[in-house]
């Protein structure tokens, strides 16, 4: 809809009208619909998290925020470290995917994050038993960033605060995607793969955390991204030399695991959640879905896990670590999550955890107004951290 705006010229003068759009016209208009409990998407909503929701609607279409790999966020409480490339962890499957893409190894930046009150050197030895999370952030694949400054450091920080343990966190700022015209089409699939397998190495390799010991985290399109990291470490350790053993445990946010614009069939949950949640099919999709999948079909597992299609290949899950997923109620792509579970459960049984959040948006723990469901939602994970 409105991505072509984002690297304008006029943009400065774009945002400046949806600024005064928003504050004159949307925002008094948002407060007398949404007035009225029984009008809210959700009549469990209060007014304040109803016209929050809007918000989010109108600021995810228009979004400029894109992550530049190439820089890092200059600030004395933000601690970097610049990753090698990995080109020799890539099986032929995984080249092949990269030579039809265009897309080789390339240096990129990551950040830690420490727990408050609590100041680590960057890259220090892990404590005897220290776990470690490793984020990878949401976005659809083609905005907001692994800095501390940007949005979804909310997690970030909400996973430190509430998990018992866990003093550090690694966020990789995974190149993004880019889809023509509106802008020079690059770092499609599997862009995101190469740079989140060069930093799990380095939390291994060079920082010497056991693989037992990391939790790889993904929200969304990070959910995404973390099943398919997982999926290359499942499937190839031992086979691929100096490739690291899959991860202890995988915790997946919202997990966007159906990589199409096909619209669920009337009846089902997401239909019925059309109303009450900011994602929007296809406005806020094809731009992320032209730039992401490149010439790549979404019909492959490492891609679309959760997908329904029957032309989709048989999934498996086998191998995989204990896995806490959770979902909003009122998302949109609760179907898929729950289809992913299903698929999950089958292969993994017990080790498989599912929460959801009543009446919650997608990707709702990133978001400090999303209260009470932000808090119980990481107290759960925090549960389940200490116990997996
Ligand atoms: C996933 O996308 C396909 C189109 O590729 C669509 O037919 C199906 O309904 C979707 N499944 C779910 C669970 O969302």
């Amino acid at each position: 809809m409105v991505h072509q705006y984002r690297n304008h010229p006029i943009r400065g003068l774009y945002l400046l009208y949806e600024l005064i759009t928003v504050l004159s016209f949307r925002l008094p208009y948002w407060i007398w619909r949404n007035l009225f409990r029984s009008r809210r998407p959700r009549s469990s909503w209060s007014l304040k998290k109803a016209v929050a929701v809007e918000l989010v609607k109108r600021t995810w279409l228009i979004s400029i925020r894109q992550a530049d790999h190439t820089r890092v966020t200059q600030d004395p409480d933000v601690k970097h470290v610049w990753l090698n490339p990995t080109p020799d962890l890539l099986n032929s499957k995984l080249r092949a995917y990269a030579a039809k893409a265009n897309v080789v190894p390339a240096s990129i930046p990551g950040y830690w994050f420490d727990k408050k009150g609590v100041d680590t050197p960057i890259g220090a030895r892990p404590r005897p038993g220290e776990r470690v999370i490793y984020t990878l952030h949401g976005g659809a694949y083609f905005r907001y960033s692994a800095s501390p400054k940007d949005s979804p450091a909310n997690i970030a920080r909400g996973l430190l605060k509430h998990c018992p343990g866990v003093d550090r966190l690694f966020a990789v700022e995974y190149r993004l995607s880019r889809a023509a015209p509106e802008d020079i089409a690059a770092n499609a699939f599997p862009a995101a793969l190469l740079d989140a397998i060069a930093g799990y190495t380095y939390l291994v390799e060079t920082v010497g955390f056991s693989p037992k010991d990391i939790i790889i985290e993904g929200d969304s399109a990070g959910g995404n991204l973390a099943l398919v990291l997982t999926r290359y470490l499942v499937e190839n350790v031992g086979l691929v030399a100096g490739l690291p053993a899959p991860p202890g445990a995988l915790l997946l946010l919202s997990p966007w695991t159906n990589v199409s614009l096909g619209l669920p069939p009337p009846g089902s949950r997401t239909a019925a959640n059309f109303n009450a949640d900011y994602l929007t099919i296809p406005d806020g999709g094809d731009y992320a879905l032209r730039a992401f999948l490149g010439p790549h079909d979404h019909l492959d597992p490492y891609i679309s896990p959760g997908s329904t299609d029957p032309r989709m290949p048989p999934v498996s899950f086998e191998g995989f670590p204990p896995t806490f997923v959770n979902a909003g109620g009122a998302e949109l792509l609760i179907d898929e999550i729950l289809v992913l579970v299903e698929r999950m459960k089958n292969d993994l049984g017990e080790k498989v955890t599912y929460y959801e959040a009543p009446d919650a948006v997608h990707d709702y723990t990133q978001f400090l107004w999303a209260e009470p469901e932000r808090t119980n939602t990481l107290q759960e994970i925090a549960k389940w951290v200490k116990d997996v």
